[in-house]
């Protein structure tokens, strides 16, 4: 399979969004989840027709956006979801956001698993709730531990289906014994699902609502942002499948779906229907990239770990024994000018990490790795 092609760096350092802004020129950024490549063409050409006819007006995601989400997910995963219990909502954090705001009283816990991606500790606190930690054991959902906790009775159980920032997708097993769990104990999952679609072969994404007795307890979350880098047209979606758990979403702000991005809906709808030949063109380059960065770490920066992502463009590495201390982030910005995610912003488990992201040219990941190892050197 061709492989996406990148723009030189020169091209990429016009673009005018976060990763490209955030940092000095002389700065390579892989830190925050923006992709390098160019937009799939049918979106370019969605996005390209609407300013044509001049349609800048309010969204209207349905029936759109749920009919495209159903037709994606029903062939990808063999997820069958009701078109109806499909709510469009601004992005992932709006969705989360609110779901938290209907099911937390003041200073109730949320249960999350650090390592785990920074927003989650805000979003918590923003929707009045208190953050509940159950680490992740070896890289894993540590079931154990959140029996233990889902026996406290938090109001809710925000999970990272696949898990951000250490790549793993969660097995079918067990994400059974989360929902068993969840149902003996009567606590709801959220189940963070933007990265879904960022699996290659290797590994197989098991929507949560697709396990038995999943729909009563549990609420998903799709987007096209991350797979098809679409995260300034702020679109996203909320799916349910049981009345109960609709009654939750029936609960959000009446103008949640007002507040969407035209411009989302439309892009997320040539995404799912016609750009699915790209997102496999996608993975085979990231699965690319995973490759040509694990034979980088290993000839110049030996003395970093890692377990090369399941799933996503986000590689979780242990730098503990460079010596560099909680942050070696610091290190390869300083002295190598390369940005990179600091690990404790995840978690105290994320001390001595930094998260890489490799959606990107073989180039520039070369270069970065190359700048990581000079700063390493300058010991
Ligand atoms: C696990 C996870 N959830 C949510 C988001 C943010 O999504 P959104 O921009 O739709 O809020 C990200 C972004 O990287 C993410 O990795």
């Amino acid at each position: 399979m061709d492989l996406l092609p990148v723009a030189p760096i020169e091209t990429l350092r016009q673009r005018r969004s976060a990763k490209w802004r955030f940092h000095p020129h002389d700065v390579l950024p892989l830190p925050v989840a923006e992709m390098d490549f160019d937009l799939a063409p049918p979106i370019q050409e969605a996005l390209r027709a609407a300013v044509e006819r001049s349609d800048t007006g309010y969204p209207a995601p349905v029936p759109t956006l749920a009919d495209a989400l159903v037709g994606f997910a029903g062939e990808r995963w063999g997820w069958e979801i009701d078109p109806a219990a499909v709510t469009a909502v601004a992005d992932v954090g709006v969705g989360v956001v609110e779901l938290l705001r209907v099911l937390v009283r003041p200073a109730d816990p949320v249960v999350i698993c650090p390592p785990v991606y920074p927003p989650f500790f805000g979003w918590i606190p923003e929707a009045g709730g208190r953050v509940h930690e159950v680490p992740l054991r070896d890289g894993r959902l540590d079931l154990a531990g959140l029996e233990r906790a889902f026996a406290t009775h938090p109001a809710a159980f925000l999970l990272c289906n696949p898990h951000n920032p250490v790549g793993r997708v969660h097995s079918r097993d067990e994400l059974t014994e989360i929902v068993r769990l969840a149902t003996a104990y009567g606590v709801p999952v959220i189940s963070d699902e933007i990265h879904a679609p960022l699996v290659p072969p290797g590994a197989t994404f098991t929507p949560i609502l697709t396990i038995p007795g999943a729909a009563a307890i549990a609420v998903s979350l799709v987007s096209t942002s991350k797979a098809w880098n679409l995260a300034g047209l702020k679109c996203a979606t909320l799916v349910t499948a049981s009345p109960a758990m609709a009654a939750v979403t029936d609960r959000l702000p009446p103008d949640t779906p007002w507040r969407v991005g035209h411009f989302g809906v439309l892009a997320s709808v040539a995404a799912y229907t016609e750009g699915v030949g790209w997102l496999d063109r996608l993975l085979a380059t990231l699965d690319d990239r995973r490759a040509l960065l694990g034979r980088l770490l290993a000839e110049r920066l030996p003395e970093v770990s890692w377990t090369p992502p399941e799933a996503t463009f986000l590689a979780w590495l242990d730098c503990s024994a460079i010596g560099a201390g909680a942050a070696p982030r610091d290190l390869f910005f300083e002295k190598g000018r390369v940005a990179l995610e600091p690990g404790p912003r995840f978690g105290a488990a994320g001390d001595g990490h930094v998260r890489l992201n490799f959606g990107t040219s073989a180039e520039i990941l070369e270069a970065a790795v190359d700048r990581m190892a000079a700063a390493r050197g300058s010991l």
